[in-house]
């Protein structure tokens, strides 16, 4: 079994707080295992309850979109979301959930490796930068221990308000010269450093 369907039977079973009681199904994630870009979004809705699969309902086809507008399909990146069972009524995920849910997270990110982390909304955002603003950074990127952040507005918000769908499309179509750049990008060590390109 690969470290990442192990990893997926252990998160399937966990019940470490108690979004399990109410959920259908857990959505540990999903996409390649050497992907380069990984997506992070917030929690399961309804549609991802039903199904176990991150981002499938409308938000999803909007980042579905927003994906082969850079020329990539989804089976090569990786989705995941910060809380993996659905919180009751598409409620916001509380701290605990969080903590909770972070060593799965950073597990995926151990076995993935990805050359860059893209955080859609707010709370993806605060795993890797919990002082800072969405709308301040989104659309800029950070390198550390040679892996570039990224901050993105959430599909789901950006759906319905014309200036994030706008902001949201443009933050995207960034993503490949980051990663074309990033081989030549000096690592920087502690802080992390805006890269001079945008
Ligand atoms: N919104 C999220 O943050 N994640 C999903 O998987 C679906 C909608």
């Amino acid at each position: 079994m690969s470290a990442l369907n192990d990893l997926y039977k252990q998160i399937t079973t966990c019940k470490k707080c108690d979004l399990y009681k109410c959920a259908t199904k857990a959505v540990p994630g999903e996409g390649a295992e050497n992907a380069e870009l990984m997506f992070i979004g917030e929690a399961p809705g309804f549609h991802e309850d039903q199904l176990g699969r991150p981002f499938v309902g409308q938000a999803g086809q909007f980042l579905d979109k927003l994906i082969a507008s850079i020329n990539l399909k989804r089976p090569e990146v990786y989705i995941t979301n910060v809380v993996k069972h659905r919180p009751p009524e598409n409620r916001e995920p509380l701290p605990n959930e969080i903590a909770a849910c972070n060593e799965w997270l950073d597990r995926q990110i151990d076995i993935i490796q990805p050359k860059m982390i893209v955080t859609l909304g707010r709370y993806s955002m605060a795993k890797f930068f919990p002082d800072k603003s969405i709308s301040k950074i989104h659309g800029t990127a950070f390198k550390r221990a040679n892996v570039i952040y990224f901050a993105m507005y959430h599909p789901a918000a950006a759906l319905h308000q014309q200036n994030l769908r706008e902001a949201i499309e443009q933050d995207m179509l960034k993503i490949p010269a980051l990663l074309a750049e990033m081989k030549n990008v000096p690592e920087v060590q502690k802080e992390p450093k805006q890269l001079s390109m945008f």
